[in-house]
C-alpha cells in the first residue's frame, strides 16, 4: 500500500480520532501534529507544531487533516489547497455559507487534489443498511422522513462551541448538520426550506438550543427536522416512509454509547385485511455494536487520493448545499452571520 505522509491540524477529540482511524489504515504516514495547545501534542510520537501554517508550510505534506475549531477550519483548508495537499476537514465546512463558498472557489483553483469534508453519519452501518435497502427497490420510492437528533447541551463557558464567533451558530450547525446532510442523502436536493431556531432554555447562550425546519424537493418529497440541545437524553431518530415501506433508524453508536443501541427496523406494508396484518405488519430489526464510521471515512479518502476515485459523501456540493439550508433556516430566525 502506497503511504502518503500526512499532519493533524488540532488535536482535540477530533484530531485524536483521525489519529487513530488514520494509523489503522495503514495508508498515512503522520509527520506532524499541530495544536495551539501545545500541552495536548505531548503524546505523539512526531514533530510537533503550535502554528498551523507553519507545520503546513514547513511539512509540505500530501495530506492534511483539519480538525480545529470551526472559524479556523476555512484558513487552513485554504491555504493547505493553495500549498498542493489533499484536505479532509471536519464538519461544519465553517461558520457560514460565505466561508464555504470561499474554500469552494480555492478548491475550484486546484486540479487533481482531494477535497473532503467529515460527514461521518453517513458510514454508520445503519445508515449504509438503509441506503442499500432503498437502493433495492424493496419498500419503493422514498417520499418522506423525519429526523430528530438531540442532546443534553451545557453552558461551559470555556468550550468553544458556545463562542458563536468560534462555531458559527449553536445545535444546528454543531449537530443538526449531520442529520440535515442524511435527510439530504435519504430523500434528494431539498428545493425550498422552512425554519426557525430559538433559545428555548438556554436564553443567555448565543447559539440556538432548538432547531426546526421543513423541507421539500422540487418532485414533491418532503421532510422534518427536529435538531435540539435541550432533549437531555441523547437521541438520534431517522423515520424514513416509502411508497411501499418505511424505515427507522434508531440511535446510534458512539464512543461513550450514550445514543443507545444501533438499530435499524423496516417493514413492508401489507394491507390485505386476509392477513391480519393491517397497521401491524412484520417488522424487521437489525442491531449493530461496532461504530467503524471514522475508519470506512478515511478509507473513502485515501482511495481518492491514491486512485482518484471521486469522493462520494462529503464532497463540497455536499458542504455546500447543507450550509445553504442552514443559512436559510439561520436567515428566517434573524440569525444570520
Ligand atoms: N464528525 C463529527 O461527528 C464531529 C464530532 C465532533 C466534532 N467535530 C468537529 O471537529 C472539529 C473539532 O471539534 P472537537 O470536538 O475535536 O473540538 P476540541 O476542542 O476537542 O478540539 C479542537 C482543537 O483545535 C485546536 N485549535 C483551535 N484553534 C487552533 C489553531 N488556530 N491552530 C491549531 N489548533 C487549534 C484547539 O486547541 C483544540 O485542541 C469541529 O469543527 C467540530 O465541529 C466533528
Amino acid at each position: 500500500m502506497k503511504q502518503y505522509d500526512a499532519v493533524i491540524i488540532g488535536m482535540g477529540r477530533m484530531g485524536r480520532t483521525r489519529y487513530e482511524s488514520m494509523t489503522r489504515h495503514g495508508g498515512y504516514v503522520i509527520k506532524a501534529v499541530c495544536d495551539s495547545n501545545a500541552g495536548l501534542l505531548d503524546s505523539y510520537q512526531c514533530r510537533k507544531y503550535t502554528d498551523w501554517k507553519q507545520c503546513i508550510d514547513e511539512e509540505k505534506p500530501s495530506v492534511v487533516v483539519v480538525c480545529t475549531y470551526n472559524a479556523v477550519i476555512p484558513d487552513v483548508v485554504c491555504h493547505a489547497l493553495e500549498r498542493g495537499c489533499h484536505v479532509f476537514s471536519e464538519k461544519p465546512p465553517g461558520r457560514n455559507l460565505r466561508d464555504t463558498l470561499r474554500m469552494k472557489a480555492t478548491f475550484l483553483n486546484t486540479s487533481g487534489q482531494v477535497l473532503k469534508f467529515g460527514f461521518n453519519h453517513r458510514y454508520h452501518n445503519s445508515v449504509i443498511e438503509a441506503k442499500s435497502l432503498i437502493e433495492s427497490g424493496f419498500l419503493g420510492e422514498v417520499v418522506a422522513a423525519r429526523g430528530v437528533y438531540g442532546k443534553a447541551g451545557n453552558l461551559v463557558k470555556d468550550e468553544w462551541r458556545n463562542h458563536v464567533e468560534l462555531s458559527g451558530g449553536g445545535i444546528l450547525l454543531d449537530q443538526g448538520i449531520h442529520m440535515l446532510d442524511l435527510l439530504r442523502y435519504f430523500v434528494g436536493d431539498f428545493a425550498e426550506i422552512s425554519g426557525f431556531t430559538d433559545n428555548l432554555v438556554w436564553k443567555e447562550s448565543r447559539g440556538e438550543d432548538t432547531a426546526f425546519a421543513t423541507m421539500r424537493t422540487a418532485d414533491g418529497k418532503v421532510a422534518t427536522l427536529n435538531s435540539s440541545a435541550i432533549q437531555w437524553k441523547h437521541k438520534f431518530d431517522l423515520d424514513i416512509v416509502l411508497s411501499n415501506g418505511y424505515i427507522a433508524l434508531n440511535g446510534l453508536l458512539t464512543s461513550t454509547r450514550s445514543y443507545g443501541e444501533e438499530r435499524i427496523t423496516y417493514y413492508r406494508k401489507d394491507l390485505e385485511v386476509k392477513s391480519g396484518k393491517l397497521g401491524n405488519p412484520t417488522e424487521y430489526t437489525m442491531c449493530f455494536d461496532e461504530d467503524s464510521s471514522w475508519d470506512y471515512e478515511m478509507k473513502e479518502f485515501y482511495d481518492a487520493v491514491d486512485s482518484g476515485k471521486p469522493i462520494i459523501n462529503g464532497t463540497i456540493d455536499d458542504a455546500e448545499q447543507v450550509m445553504r439550508l442552514i443559512e436559510t433556516v439561520y436567515k428566517e430566525s434573524g440569525n444570520a452571520r
